[in-house]
């Protein structure tokens, strides 16, 4: 029964954290097809307004220091936690692939439409991946609002997250 599969994937999704991925990779079709059940979610007048870019490999390393040097820079001296420094490109290294969650405001729409919907995209690659055995979670770290520059946002876009992968 079709929806007694989705009842089971639906109650067995949780986020899983990178300290549990197994640092296996990510095979490309199953990580395409995680990515591509995103632009299955609803969108109202179809602004398809996510913005997903995927990192891996060096990109993936780059990212993960470019949050620990957003997070030193941002962070006064004094509640400046040197483990919180380090976490951050540990989690993205333990990680198979991170992609950041971005959202474009068409400008049609109210922001938190276009917002409602990206999470439902987020939703569904959180679906795809727990039935592909592959653990994730959406991680909004404060920092993250602060890498559009790196990820080239323009005015009208914004970063929401990461989604950090690895398979279980
Ligand atoms: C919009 C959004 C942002 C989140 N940000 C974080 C985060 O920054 N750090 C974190 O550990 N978990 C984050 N999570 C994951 C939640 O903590 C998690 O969904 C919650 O604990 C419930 O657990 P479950 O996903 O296993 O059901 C976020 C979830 C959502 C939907």
């Amino acid at each position: 029964m079709q929806s007694e599969i989705l009842k089971q994937i639906i109650e067995k999704r949780r986020s899983i954290y990178p300290k549990d991925y197994t640092g296996a990779a990510i095979p490309d079709e199953v990580l395409e097809e995680i990515l591509n059940s995103a632009n299955f979610a609803p969108n109202h007048k179809k602004t398809r307004p996510w913005l997903f870019k995927v990192f891996r490999g060096e990109e993936k390393t780059v990212l993960g220091q470019t949050i620990a040097e957003l997070y030193k820079n941002s962070t006064p001296p004094q509640l400046f936690v040197e483990k919180k420094y380090r976490d951050i490109p540990d989690k993205i290294a333990k990680s198979n692939a991170v992609v950041s969650i971005c959202v474009n405001f068409s400008g049609l729409l109210p922001e938190w439409e276009e917002i409602a919907a990206t999470a439902m995209a987020v939703q569904n690659m959180y679906l795809t991946s727990t039935a592909q055995n592959v653990g994730c979670y959406w991680s909004s770290h404060a920092v993250t609002a602060q890498l559009g520059k790196f990820l080239n946002l323009e005015e009208n876009q914004k970063c929401l997250g990461l989604f950090y992968m690895g398979m279980i």
